[in-house]
């Protein structure tokens, strides 16, 4: 009877799972795992195939494809470069999978920058917004061409959907879709994905991200990200923000995602670890109540893994 009247659906096809492609691990041959994200790993090349084919297999809507370069300078040319990290597994992943499954890539330049930050900075070490856009409409191209579906710009920089979206239009891309991360704050939970990317940043984020005190601004970011050409919007973390979710499925007109992001995960696993929490129940759970406050898209680490439990 409870499951007669349950409320909310927690489906495989609704599950994104984000994964790392990391060029030491490439070199190293084999994948390298991610101290503070227990069972999630730096792929190689071979090793994110395998991977992809099994989420798919399991079920899961989409792929979201992070790189990790071995070298980074400035401007990060590696995220620009058809030979750059996460270009090539683009390439494979299109190539092994084909059009079944949503591929899509981080556009963003932190993983690729020696200073960490997610644009170019100016003079005086400031991120440089406009001079970042050009850098990102050339990442999107490349991205496009490497055969990414869809594009997650995850900078933060005022304008990027609209840049992005007139690049791709303008090259013959307009059936390359944008996730935009609308709402994405300057959290402290993103801690162990700056381990997964290895992340030069020193400092924080907090002249681009969003303060986590404030719900109205993130109504602000989406609404300007749909009128820019967003075909999808994010709530970003997703746990310490369900309102957020809540406003933002009620005032989106198009579908909203929530990325469950890896801080979540660790404290998640580690508590699993200890015996505190019964994982299973905890991790479903988590992926439920964030269905229910609206996300219709969960990017989630364990996608795969909850995929074959669903
Ligand atoms: C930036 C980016 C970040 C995450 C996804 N894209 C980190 C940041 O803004 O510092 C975090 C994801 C997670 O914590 O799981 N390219």
């Amino acid at each position: 009877m409870r499951r007669l009247v349950s409320e909310t659906t927690l489906t495989p096809r609704q599950l994104i799972l984000p994964l790392f492609v990391s060029e030491a691990a490439e070199a190293a041959g084999a994948p390298r795992p991610i101290a503070s994200m227990p069972g999630v790993v730096q792929h190689t090349r071979d090793s994110l195939r395998k991977a992809a084919v099994e989420a798919v297999r399991a079920g899961v809507g989409g792929l979201m494809v992070f790189g990790v370069p071995s070298t980074r300078d400035a401007i990060g040319s590696g995220g620009t470069d058809e030979r750059g990290v996460l270009n090539v597994a683009l390439r494979d992943l299109r190539a092994e999978l084909g059009d079944d499954t949503v591929l899509m890539a981080d556009t963003c330049l932190d993983e690729f920058t020696d200073h960490g930050h997610c644009g170019v900075l100016d003079e005086r070490g400031r991120v440089d917004n406009d001079a970042t856009l050009e850098r990102y409409a050339r990442m999107a191209l490349a991205q496009a061409e490497a055969g990414a579906h869809l594009l997650g710009p995850s900078g933060m920089m005022d304008g990027q959907v609209g840049v992005i979206r007139r690049a791709l239009d303008d090259a013959d891309y307009a059936d390359v879709g944008i996730l935009a991360y609308s709402a994405k704050y300057a959290s402290a939970f993103y801690g162990p994905f700056r381990e997964a990317v290895d992340s030069q940043l020193t400092g924080d984020r907090k002249t681009y991200q969003q303060d986590p005190a404030n719900a109205r601004e993130a109504l602000r970011e989406i609404e300007l990200d749909v009128a820019e050409g967003a075909d999808m919007v994010m709530v970003k973390p997703a746990l310490a923000y369900l309102d957020v979710v809540r406003a933002a499925a009620e005032a989106s007109p198009v579908p909203v995602a929530a990325y469950n992001i890896s801080g979540e995960y660790a404290m998640v696993e580690a508590a699993a670890a200890n015996g505190w929490v019964d994982r299973r129940g905890t991790v479903l759970e988590v992926l439920t109540s964030i269905r229910r406050a609206g996300a219709d898209l969960i990017l989630t680490y364990w996608a795969a893994e909850a995929a074959t439990w669903l």
